[in-house]
This record gives structure tokens, C-alpha cells and sequence, in this order.
């Protein structure tokens, strides 16, 4: 088992990036080093000719590393779609090997790494190649990132479920309020509910804060609002 931590999550928008970039940078802080990787981005920008994931750019702030971009996000696709839906549009095919060959490099450089999925679970990144085989090749453990509100259970199990029956090392979940105004009594019951049905701890619940932007890094707010809500043990 791999030193650090795959996140994945129950739904696109949830939180994913925020909670990786925040764990970097916990990691970061403490002296540790830390690697961080988008093995796949699809809504990506093009930047002088190349395309440049906004997931990727606030991972590699978050952990302050120097690796090559092309390490952090080996693929990176234009339209913002599944991933094998984004390649066939854009005729090409993804080249998993690219991906495992980065993060064999970047787990030599880097103690502890941080990988971001895409989107959930059972996201196809080649024809039958899922999200969650990769994070099986990986062979890290796993944290699961939902969302505060009602449906969120049905989701959460639901992702723990396939995870387990995939052998994945669930590690626990992180409650993250992505937007405002959420339901306290559904925010609060959910949170013991959750932990009653999957047996596992919440490692964590990220309060909304309008400055807590993936596109506006903010390391002193990012640190702060990470420290004062998330289980420290996580951090090895
Ligand atoms: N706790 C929070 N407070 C304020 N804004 C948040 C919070 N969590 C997430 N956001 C914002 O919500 C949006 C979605 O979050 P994020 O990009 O981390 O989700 P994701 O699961 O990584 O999405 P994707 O599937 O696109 O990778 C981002 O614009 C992010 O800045
Ligand atoms: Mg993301």
C-alpha cells in the first residue's frame, strides 16, 4: 500500500480538488513531501497551445511542488465531458501506461502522494477501465468526499460499497458544504447516519467559505479552515 492518499468522490463539484489541494498543504506544512497528481482532466484551457487543468494548477499551489506539469496531469482533454467521451471527441485514445509511468516518477520523488480521481467511482476513463481501477493500481487508500445534503447518503453508501467490493482501503469520508446555505438538521443526522451504515469515521466536515476558491488560491485561509476541521491523525 502506497503512502498518501486517493481522493475520489460521490459526484462531480463536491470537493474533491478543494480537499486534496487542502491535505497538500497540511502535508506541506508540516514539513512533509508531498506529491500531488490529476492523473485526468477533461474542461481543460488552452494556454499557449497547451491544455492546463484548473484541478491540476491548484494541487500543485496547494503542495508547492516543482514536478513537470505533464507529471501532475498526464492527460488533459478539452471538452468538459467523461473522459472517454472527451478523447473520442477529440480523436484520440488514453494512453494508461502515460498515467501509470507518472505516477511511478512522482511516487519515486515524493514521500506521500495525493491523487485526485474524476468525477466518481465508475467514471470511464478507456473503454472498460474505470476511475476505480486506477485507484486499485494506485494501491493507495481511499477517502470519500460528499456532499452535506439530502441524497447524500444513498450516494456516499453507494460509493463505499463499490469501493469495498473492489478491495479499495476505505480510510473514511469528508463532508464538504461546496455550496451555501445547507440544511443544518440534514447536515448533522446525515453526518452520524453515514458513519452508523459504512462503519467508517467522517475524517472530517469543510465548512462553506466564499473565499475557499479552487481558481483563487488562498494558502493561509486554505490551511486554517483545513486544520481547524479535519482530523489530524489523517496526516501521517
Ligand atoms: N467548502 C467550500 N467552500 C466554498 N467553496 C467550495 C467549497 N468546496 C468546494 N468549493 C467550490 O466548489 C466548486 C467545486 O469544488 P471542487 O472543484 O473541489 O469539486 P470537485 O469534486 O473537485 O469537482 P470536479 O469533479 O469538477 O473535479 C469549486 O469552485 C470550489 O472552489
Ligand atoms: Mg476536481
Amino acid at each position: 500500500m502506497g503512502k498518501g492518499y486517493f481522493i475520489t468522490g460521490t459526484d462531480t463539484g463536491v470537493g474533491k480538488t478543494l480537499v486534496a489541494g487542502g491535505l497538500a498543504a497540511l502535508y506541506k506544512n508540516k514539513g512533509l513531501n508531498i506529491g500531488v497528481m490529476k492523473p485526468v482532466a477533461t474542461g481543460c484551457k488552452r494556454v499557449n497551445n497547451t491544455l492546463v487543468s484548473d484541478d491540476a494548477a491548484f494541487l500543485k499551489l496547494s503542495a508547492e511542488v516543482e514536478d513537470e506539469y505533464d507529471l501532475i496531469n498526464p492527460i488533459s482533454l478539452e471538452q468538459p465531458l467523461a473522459p472517454t467521451v472527451a478523447a473520442r471527441l477529440s480523436h484520440t485514445k488514453i494512453d494508461t501506461d502515460k498515467i501509470n509511468t507518472a505516477y511511478d516518477t512522482l511516487c519515486e520523488r515524493h514521500e506521500y502522494i495525493i491523487v485526485e480521481g474524476i468525477g466518481g467511482l465508475l467514471v470511464p476513463i478507456d473503454e472498460y477501465y474505470f476511475v476505480v481501477d486506477m485507484a486499485e493500481e494506485m494501491e493507495l487508500p481511499v477517502i470519500v468526499v460528499c456532499r452535506p445534503t439530502l441524497g447524500t447518503i444513498n450516494h456516499t453508501l453507494l460509493t463505499v460499497s463499490y469501493a469495498r467490493q473492489h478491495g479499495l482501503d476505505v480510510k473514511g469520508i469528508i463532508i464538504n458544504e461546496s455550496a451555501e446555505n445547507c440544511d443544518t438538521i440534514v447536515k448533522d443526522t446525515n453526518t452520524d447516519e453515514i458513519k452508523r451504515l459504512t462503519g467508517l469515521p467522517v475524517l472530517g466536515t469543510i465548512p462553506f467559505h466564499k473565499q475557499l476558491d479552487i481558481k483563487d488560491y488562498n494558502k493561509e485561509l486554505l490551511v486554517k479552515i483545513f486544520s481547524d476541521n479535519i482530523d489530524k491523525d489523517i496526516i501521517i
